[in-house]
């Protein structure tokens, strides 16, 4: 059956939602306050790198299921449901900013026809679903909440194939409303109350988080007693309670998610009057992880006076996402500590880091580099032309934090190599 969708805000979670709810065969509207930006999508002009996106909104806007709007007021009127996909940034306490989210309720209340859905997607903390239900003040309108579990460069993948969809409603017709606009989509549909939904968001960041110091850790042990962490990972994940998913070591976690709802769920834990010692270790322990990559850098060259080659900028490959990069806090940890540092990203062309200096092609990096550091895990540092690398380099050094390069060939050409967790 098809429905009327508006969906607000349309970054990373509001774009993807809205075309892949167009592909689905709804019929969709998505608004914006940032005109060139609305301009531009209309045209079928994707703005985020993300596989199978652009293709997304031009087969909707070609097929007249998917059009974008100025101003959420606009989308809104002939909605059966609305979804909120705006941004809640982290405030300085560290919990989520839910500003955005309640000015966009009061700004489509007056708009709505009665019976129409409001859907939240946007991760916020337990109880915001009734605060967009106060927002609103229309009895009316059930609000529910539908979160994310979408990961960035495969995010219309894990929206159209996902592992679960999670719905939290007081309303349960509402609830079953909201599940029918998943018909296409194979996964197990869960419906539960507001508050179960929103803290299954936190928790499902936060224990994959928790894997990911866990890992890190564990190859911190692995350098210490001379074992290798990719054996030891495979040894644990063929244990199918573990699972060999989500157990690369590397130079830390980042990303617009993990450090935000890291943060957020012991904050809201604080609030509740529990603390979440667990995951302010594990916070702990990422924030350690960047300082052992600028500690292994630091013991092949004295970091005052050195220059860097830095291979990659964004927090993962597949993106050109550097938001909390784990690559851009090593970069500064690096330059704090007096070194130059020269970075190439296949994707990212800009950063805000002061003293960083950015190259068009990995061998620029290198140049002249008194070490090679690999952050990123794109492919196509795998294949770099190693010979050309060690004659251009001032001294043969190579701490690949993503343990991505073959160590035998560097150390045939002379390299000293530092992987995570393996010698
Ligand atoms: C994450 C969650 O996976 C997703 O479900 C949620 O909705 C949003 O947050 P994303 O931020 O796109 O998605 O990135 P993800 O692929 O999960 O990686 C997060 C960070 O962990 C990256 O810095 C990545 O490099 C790192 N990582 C991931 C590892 O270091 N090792 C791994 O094995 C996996």
């Amino acid at each position: 059956m098809t429905s009327k969708i508006a969906v607000i805000g349309t970054g990373y979670v509001g774009l993807t939602t809205g075309a892949c709810f167009a592909h689905l065969g709804h019929d969709v509207v998505c608004a914006d306050i940032v005109p060139e930006k609305v301009e531009r999508l209309q045209a079928g002009d994707v703005p985020i790198h993300e596989a199978g996106l652009t293709e997304l909104v031009r087969e909707g806007i070609e097929a007249g299921r998917l059009q974008f709007v100025l101003g959420a007021e606009n989308a809104v009127g002939a909605a059966d449901f609305v979804y909120l996909c705006v941004p809640t940034p982290q405030s300085a306490d560290g919990s989520a900013d839910l500003s955005y989210l309640q000015s966009a309720a009061r700004e489509i209340s007056a708009h709505l026809q009665s019976g129409t859905v409001v859907v939240n997607k946007s991760t916020v903390p337990v109880g915001s679903t009734h605060l967009v239900e106060q927002a609103m003040n229309r009895a009316d309108i059930p609000v529910v909440s539908n979160p994310e579990f979408l990961r960035e460069g495969t995010a219309v993948d894990d929206f159209l194939n996902p592992d679960r969809v999670v719905i939290g409603a007081d309303d349960q017709a509402a609830a079953g409303r909201v599940a029918a606009l998943y018909l296409g989509v194979r996964a197990p549909i869960m419906v539960t109350d507001p508050a179960s939904a929103e803290t299954c968001k936190y928790a499902a960041n936060a224990f994959l988080a928790t894997k990911l110091s866990f890992t890190n850790a564990i190859a911190a042990v692995c350098e210490a007693v001379g074992a290798d962490v990719n054996d030891v990972l495979l040894g644990m994940g063929y244990d199918h309670r573990i699972g060999h998913e989500f157990l690369r070591p590397g130079p830390g976690w980042g990303g617009s998610c993990f450090p935000k709802d890291s943060r957020a769920i012991i904050s809201i834990a604080e609030d509740a009057g529990y603390d979440f010692a667990l995951m302010r270790g594990v916070v702990a322990v990422n924030d350690e992880q960047f300082d052992r990559i600028v500690r292994k850098v630091g013991s092949v060259t004295p970091l005052d006076g050195a220059t860097i080659g830095l291979l990659g900028l964004a927090f993962k490959a597949g993106t050109d996402d550097t938001r909390e990069s784990p690559a851009l806090e090593v970069a500064r940890r690096m330059i704090a500590a007096g070194a130059t540092v020269r970075g190439y990203d296949p994707a990212v062309k800009e950063v805000d880091v002061e003293g960083l200096q950015i190259v068009e092609d990995p061998y620029a990096a290198c140049e002249g580099a008194n070490a090679l550091v690999i952050a990123t895990e794109w492919d196509e540092f795998k294949w770099l032309d190693l010979d050309k690398i060690a004659d251009s380099m001032a001294e043969r050094h190579v701490i690949d934090a993503r343990n991505l390069l073959d160590r035998g060939a560097l150390r045939r050409r002379g390299f000293s190599y530092q992987g995570i967790g393996r010698s």
